[in-house]
């Protein structure tokens, strides 16, 4: 069983999809610990009501980058977290955790990488009419969604569909291959 962390900033619809998905048996893990970058993210609520433990800490009460994600290491490292798993956590990730989680970071994001890296992927698609949307999975790296592309779902773009239902299809893709993919690199290892 694998021990993971997910990070996350907001909504939390793919932390509770992974979690679901480990209650289900589908995946083999436990979510020893939640880390969120936002006092006001939904997704604290999600992970309290399931009992997981969460970590609020907002980056600006630090001097640093670095000290944060030092405080963030040092609660991994007590749980004894092998895996990072982000899930729509907004933020670059640095060096102090990229050095102690080397290719152990994971991250999803919402376009078929290289294209639309960075914030509101899915309106940077749609603004651009791109005739394919998707999702990836990739290796974190110190870029802006520069890591290793591990798994990638794409579809068609019915031309006619609001920016809505485009993110309301990537959500669907999110919540599945995620855990896919988690569960074959994990069956690999
Ligand atoms: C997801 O669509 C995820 O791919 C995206 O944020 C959303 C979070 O949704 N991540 C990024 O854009 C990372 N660059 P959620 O909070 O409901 O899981």
């Amino acid at each position: 069983m694998k021990k993971i962390a997910i990070f996350a900033s907001g909504n939390g619809t793919n932390f509770e999809a992974i979690a679901d998905n480990i209650d289900k048996g589908i995946l083999d893990a436990k979510i020893e610990l939640l880390v969120v970058d936002q006092k006001k993210a939904k997704v604290i609520e999600k992970g309290l009501s399931r009992n997981i433990e969460t970590l609020v800490l907002r980056p600006k009460d630090f001097e640093s980058k670095a000290e944060y994600e030092k405080t963030i290491l040092k609660r991994l490292k007590e749980k004894d977290v092998e895996w990072i798993i982000l899930a729509g956590y907004m933020r670059i990730v640095s060096n102090v955790l990229l050095d102690a989680y080397e290719n152990h970071i994971i991250n999803i994001h919402p376009s078929l990488l290289p294209d639309f890296r960075g914030l509101d992927a899915i309106g940077q698609a749609y603004a651009a009419h791109s005739p394919r949307m998707g999702v990836s999975i990739h290796y974190v790296d110190s870029g802006l969604d520069t890591g290793r592309v591990i798994a990638q779902e794409g579809f068609d773009v019915n031309p006619e569909w609001s920016k809505d239902e485009c993110e309301m299809k990537i959500h669907q893709i999110e919540h599945v291959l995620y855990t896919n993919t988690l569960k074959k690199l994990w069956e690999n290892e």
